[in-house]
């Protein structure tokens, strides 16, 4: 992996981060309007569990993966979907294994995938090396949309289900 690579997987790990700190952020000053607040992570996280979940993760990537046309498999407004996806299901599963994320077994996992899948991506250099403001955009952006949509569904399910009970 060279330099421009790793910028580039920084700033996707960026990112979901991002993206996470404004969930939580959300979520937060929800549960002042929702009651009971939202059980937190109680039992031990347990990682061997965690490791097998995120491989699963890492199964439906492959998966999505090969529907792409190789010639397009570097190309980043092709993959970003599937990208999307992986980085949440690693979140869904983290959580539903009482596991916060993102987390160290995560982010080595990720890192794990970008090495698997776009070790041959040199061909596409330029894609990497200068990424354009729009690129960079949808790069940080979309993470943040699917969260914020996650985020909103969950909150109207909830308050529909105050409503029914
Ligand atoms: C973690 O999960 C594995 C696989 O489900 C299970 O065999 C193991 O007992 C669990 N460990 C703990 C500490 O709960
Ligand atoms: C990546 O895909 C987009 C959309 O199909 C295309 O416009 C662009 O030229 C592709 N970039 C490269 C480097 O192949
Ligand atoms: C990368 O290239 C090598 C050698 O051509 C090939 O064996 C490997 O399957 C390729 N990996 C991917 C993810 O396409």
């Amino acid at each position: 992996m060279d330099t421009h690579e790793l910028a580039v997987l920084k700033l996707l790990i960026v990112g979901v981060l991002v993206s996470t700190w404004m969930m939580r952020g959300l979520s937060a000053t929800d549960s002042f309007n929702i009651e009971p607040t939202p059980p937190r992570p109680s039992k031990a996280c347990n990682e061997s569990r965690l490791h097998w979940e995120v491989e699963v993760c890492g199964e439906e990537f492959k998966r999505d993966m090969e529907h792409i046309d190789p010639q397009y498999r570097c190309n980043l407004t092709h993959f970003i979907s599937e990208y999307n996806i992986f980085t949440l299901c690693t979140e869904t599963k983290s959580l539903s294994v009482n596991c916060y994320w993102p987390n160290p077994l995560v982010e080595r996992y990720i890192i794990h995938i970008h090495k698997h899948f776009f070790s041959n991506c040199t061909l596409e250099r330029e894609e990497w090396k200068d990424p354009s403001d729009g690129k960079l955009m949808t790069l940080i952006l979309v993470p943040i949309v699917l969260t914020l949509a996650m985020v909103a569904l969950v909150v109207w399910c909830s308050k529909r289900s105050d409503i029914l009970a």
